[in-house]
């Protein structure tokens, strides 16, 4: 199977950024510890991260012929953005929200989420792990 994975903005901090609520791994440790799980194995996988919401919209369009899964982590477009949500659900690709953080034990606003309805799946709060269950939902059911 071919897995787009997608990192939306101010996840290029991880590591740095807010440790006691998103870790002390960076991004890319993140995100090789997930290609070498067992759970990875026979799939490909392609590994994007960007602060912009238009380059997050022309990856899903670029790769939808590619991939046969996303797993997004879209950061705060998750709670507005619109546009992010309708390119997921024009590309007719099974796709995982994933966040880091407990998003529904913090601030009010993370609690709207706008792609969750075109997500077969909302994972939160389980930190990198949260990444590995949605490759094992994805082994299940792909
Ligand atoms: C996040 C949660 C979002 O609310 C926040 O804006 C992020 C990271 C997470 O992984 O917990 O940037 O998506």
């Amino acid at each position: 199977m071919n897995i787009l994975i997608i990192n939306g903005p101010n996840l290029n901090m991880l590591g740095f950024r807010n440790p006691e609520v998103y870790g002390s791994e960076t991004l890319n440790e993140l995100m090789i510890w997930l290609e070498k799980s067992p759970e990875a194995i026979n799939h490909k996988f392609k590994f994007y991260q960007s602060n912009h919401e238009g380059a997050i919209i022309d990856t899903l369009h670029d790769e939808r012929e590619w991939c046969n899964a996303v797993i997004i982590n879209p950061g705060a477009f998750a709670h507005y953005s619109y546009a992010i949500r309708d390119a997921i659900d024009s590309i007719n690709r099974p796709t995982i929200e994933v966040h880091l953080s407990d998003i529904h034990n913090r601030e009010p606003f993370r609690k709207t989420l706008v792609l969750s309805d075109v997500c077969i799946k909302t994972i939160s709060g389980k930190g990198k792990n949260g990444y590995l269950e949605a490759l094992k939902d994805f082994n299940i059911l792909l």
